[in-house]
């Protein structure tokens, strides 16, 4: 599709390079056009980059995984400066692009590179690459952390809809019915239908709504959790209603919480990454605090290094098995509940300490990076799953802290989702 430049394109400096920039459609239509081109580059979130003739932006959406190059048409909605839409058809396909592995993969929302097969840890690698660019700059030093092929999904979220299990469709609420989910670990796969089979037997509460599906130690232990916080454990006869934590031994820690809490979405793999990230940082010092704490996982992960652990977490469950599982691994901390926000004081710490945070996906507050920038520390880490808001984080802290090294982890695989984690020290 073509679509004629307004006349008055204007040249702007970016740089030292003039670039021209396309005129914006004041009133630009919102109708949906269909579009015909090349996928220039994967942008952060996995949307391809095409370019209209008259240098317009495109930024397009497929559900099962883009490559660069690849020619496709697509249906595009018209911004003012851009367009955005979603691909209908390939005209030519990369030849690394397979059939999913998944028999839902397309309807299903859970997961975004099935087509990419072995190669989505590339193509993620290119949308974070991208990001890291254009937000810190063509010199800032990264390092990829792609994920071993035992990482799975420890925890999944199913519908019950009355008579069916399934995900939400892609950008719907309405379900796609699954009896296994190949993303997920093998014995929460194969637990899909036996809640099913329980549910249609009415052995458990037939409320439509949604359980969760967890695995943890030992290894194969399936709970299902409903929307009350009512748990059940499944074993060879059945489910069986509990009461008991659900358990992960991660190496030589074990953390405990309760059933439909947040833990991380596949626990082996993110603490031996997380693990090996931050030891070859060499973390160690006097105080740890461990800000957005959950149950202690980075506490357990790093506190014999520290004299101190200090950790903050709003949750008051998660902080009283916080207190638990340090005080088993022999690491008796001090847990509190408090939103992070408002218990950071001015200048904390002394040089000899590290604050480490793991905010939820928002990412920090500009009044938390503020106090932050007071801090007295000499290191801080920064812990975020959105790429986005961890790199507008590192910029607010940037008047005070510098960035020294930056880890990307695949914590998340078939998804276009990261970790980032980024060691900061305190600017002379
Ligand atoms: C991304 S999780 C990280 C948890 C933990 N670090 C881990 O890896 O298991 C974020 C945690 O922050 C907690 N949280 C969310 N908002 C908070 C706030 N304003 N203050 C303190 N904790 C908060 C959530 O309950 C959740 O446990």
């Amino acid at each position: 599709m073509k679509r004629k430049a307004e006349a008055g394109s204007k040249k702007v400096m970016a740089g030292k390079a003039k670039v021209a920039v396309p005129p914006a459609y004041r009133n630009s239509p919102a109708k949906t056009e269909s579009w015909r081109g090349n996928i220039d580059r994967l942008a952060w979130g996995g949307k391809g980059l095409g370019r209209t003739e008259d240098g317009r932006l495109l930024l397009l959406e497929a559900p099962l995984a883009l490559f660069p190059g690849e020619v496709v048409e697509a249906e595009v909605q018209w911004k003012p400066r851009h367009g955005e839409g979603r691909v209908t058809r390939w005209v030519t396909k990369d030849p690394r692009r397979v059939e999913a592995a998944c028999p839902v993969a397309e309807a299903c929302g859970g997961c975004d590179l099935w087509e990419a097969g072995r190669h989505a840890p590339e193509l993620k690698r290119q949308m974070v690459a991208d990001l890291l660019r254009r937000q810190l700059g063509e010199a800032q030093a990264w390092t990829w952390h792609p994920a071993p092929d035992s990482a799975r999904r420890h925890r999944i979220q199913l519908h019950w809809n009355g008579a069916a299990l399934g995900y939400f469709r892609r950008n719907s609420h309405s379900m796609v019915p699954v009896n296994a989910c190949p993303a997920a670990a093998d014995s929460i796969s194969q637990a899909i239908p036996r809640l099913q089979e329980a549910l249609l037997g009415r052995m458990l509460s037939t409320r439509v709504g949604r359980w969760e599906l967890s695995t943890g130690s030992p290894e194969g232990t399936v709970w299902a959790t409903d929307e009350r916080g009512r748990t059940w454990l499944l074993e060879p006869d059945g489910w069986h209603q509990s009461t008991e934590p659900i358990r992960h031994r991660l190496g030589e820690v074990t953390l405990l919480h309760e059933s439909g809490a947040f833990f991380q979405v596949s626990p082996p793999w993110a603490a031996e990454a997380f693990g090996g990230v931050l030891k070859d940082w060499d973390l160690k010092g006097q105080t740890l605090y461990d800000l957005y704490g959950g149950v202690g996982l980075f506490s357990a992960l790093l506190g014999q290094r520290f004299q101190q652990r200090v950790l903050v977490e709003s949750g008051a469950a998660a902080v009283a098995w916080a207190r638990r599982n340090l005080e088993a691994a022999g690491l008796p901390s001090e847990c509190l509940v408090a939103d992070v926000a408002e218990w950071v004081p001015e200048g904390l710490g002394v040089p000899g300490d590290v604050i480490l945070l793991d905010p939820p996906r928002a990412g920090l507050e500009a009044t938390l990076c503020e106090r932050l920038n007071t801090a007295q520390t000499g290191t801080l880490v920064l812990v975020g799953c959105d790429g986005a808001a961890f790199c507008r984080d590192l910029k607010r802290l940037g008047e005070a802290w510098e960035l020294k090294q930056l880890a990307v982890l695949d914590l998340f695989p078939h998804t276009v989702h990261v970790e980032c984690v980024g060691l900061l020290s305190r600017r002379a």
